[in-house]
């Protein structure tokens, strides 16, 4: 079935170039266009679109109005932003509602790929219910603690942006939503960042105020995961993953470790997408762990379908961060089913996971396992020794090691 695509923008030459520029498209995409965004709105109102691209300068109804209402409206569908830099405070207030950034002017291939890509991710989640709702989260909720002490860093007069950086960083959801940002093309940086406390100076103390306190882009827990999922835990096994991913990319050729750590550090996202959106499924994904001895990932897979690692993947996917890191979120259960057959993000998050599931943080259920047929059949299962011996290190180096002992449960 060929894919829907709307495409708004108020200036008819524009919109003209987008229709030129994808004709070679028309046998996969059938494409429309609005003039307006109550135009657009109109023609959503009429039939289904899988994707719309705004502009966001627009009179009457502006681009980042447009998609707070389709995404209330229309969950389902893919939303990019198509924006001239000078619409900066524009694209800043749509950050919640828009999946991903491109900016003017924007070649064929990079839009093509863009929405491309976006559309194969669907093909991740079997889950049609789950799937909804993936499209429909605007960010990952933050752990209460860590929320509470960006918004009191945030109003304190002595505030610096390396204290709000260092807050941030100790957080997935805010990791997470600075890195998509400032490697947005909307920024154009020249080269991708992957530490969060760098995301956070780029964008600078006022951006960073604005988005917090304007546009409200982090989002505090509201339910009490108590029962479902263990958040302390969580936070400490992804910090943990992020920096044994990057120790074990470093045994090679240290090329790509800094993806490593934020493939690591986002690797069970999708847990915390489940628990805080399905809080009472998810209590039944633990007691069913528990009481059948499985990983929290078989137990997911029997209850909704997916696990977190395809729903943690098509997220990453669709707020653009790159292949190697959604591949690494998607298959870190299953290398097996990723084409990796190197050392790759996905084998170094893989074995990071297990390697400190194996050092003693572990959830309630069974422990996954590390593949060692994946690990043997692309040749690798004779560096695991050094593997160990290296993550070993890097985690005793901090004395984190003797904190999970007594953390067990
Ligand atoms: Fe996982
Ligand atoms: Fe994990």
């Amino acid at each position: 079935m060929k894919m829907r695509i709307l495409f708004v923008d108020d200036e008819l030459r524009v919109l003209e170039g987008l229709r030129r520029m994808l004709y070679g498209m028309r046998s996969e995409w059938e494409m429309c266009f609005a003039e307006s965004a109550e135009k657009a709105l109109e023609m959503l109102s009429q039939q289904k679109f899988d994707v719309i691209v705004t502009d966001m300068r627009m009179p009457g109804m502006n681009g980042a109005e447009l998609l707070a209402e389709v995404t209330e409206k229309y969950p389902d569908t893919i939303r990019f932003i198509l924006s001239g830099h000078s619409d900066q405070h524009l694209v800043l207030k749509s950050v919640g509602c828009a999946h991903q950034y491109l900016s003017k002017p924007c070649d064929a291939d990079t839009l093509k790929n863009a929405v491309k890509r976006a559309s194969d991710l669907r093909k991740l989640l079997a889950d049609d219910a789950v799937g909804r709702l993936a499209k429909q989260i605007r960010t990952l909720p933050s752990f209460p603690q860590v929320y509470l002490d960006l918004m009191e860093e945030l109003r304190s007069p002595e505030t610096s942006i390396q204290r709000i950086g260092e807050i941030i960083s100790r957080d997935i959801g805010m990791t997470a939503k600075v890195l998509q940002l400032v490697n947005s093309a909307f920024f154009g940086l020249p080269r991708r960042i992957t530490d969060p406390a760098q995301a956070v100076s780029l964008l600078g103390l006022e951006v960073i105020k604005g988005l917090v306190f304007t546009v409200h882009i982090f989002s505090q827990l509201k339910v009490d995961l108590a029962n479902a999922i263990n958040s302390d835990k969580l936070w400490r096994h992804s910090m943990n993953v992020g920096r044994l991913a990057k120790r074990i990319m470093m045994t090679g050729d240290g090329e790509r470790d800094g993806d490593a750590f934020v493939a690591g550090m986002l690797h069970d996202a999708g847990k915390l997408m489940l628990a805080a959106n399905l809080p009472q499924d998810y209590i039944e994904v633990g007691k069913m762990a528990e009481s059948e001895g499985v990983a929290f990932f078989e137990a997911e897979k029997r209850i909704f379908g997916i696990s977190h690692a395809e729903i943690g993947g098509y997220l990453m996917g669709l707020w653009a961060f790159p292949d190697n890191i959604v591949e690494a979120l998607a298959y870190h259960h299953n290398p097996g089913l990723s084409a990796a057959k190197d050392l790759s993000l996905v084998l170094a998050v893989h074995v990071a996971d297990a390697l400190d599931h194996e050092f003693g943080n572990r959830d309630s259920g069974s422990i996954p396992q590390m593949d060692l047929m994946y690990l043997e059949s692309i040749g690798f299962s004779s560096k695991l020794p050094i593997w160990r011996e290296v993550c070993l290190q890097e985690l005793q180096k901090e004395g984190i090691e003797d904190e999970q002992e007594s953390s067990v449960c």
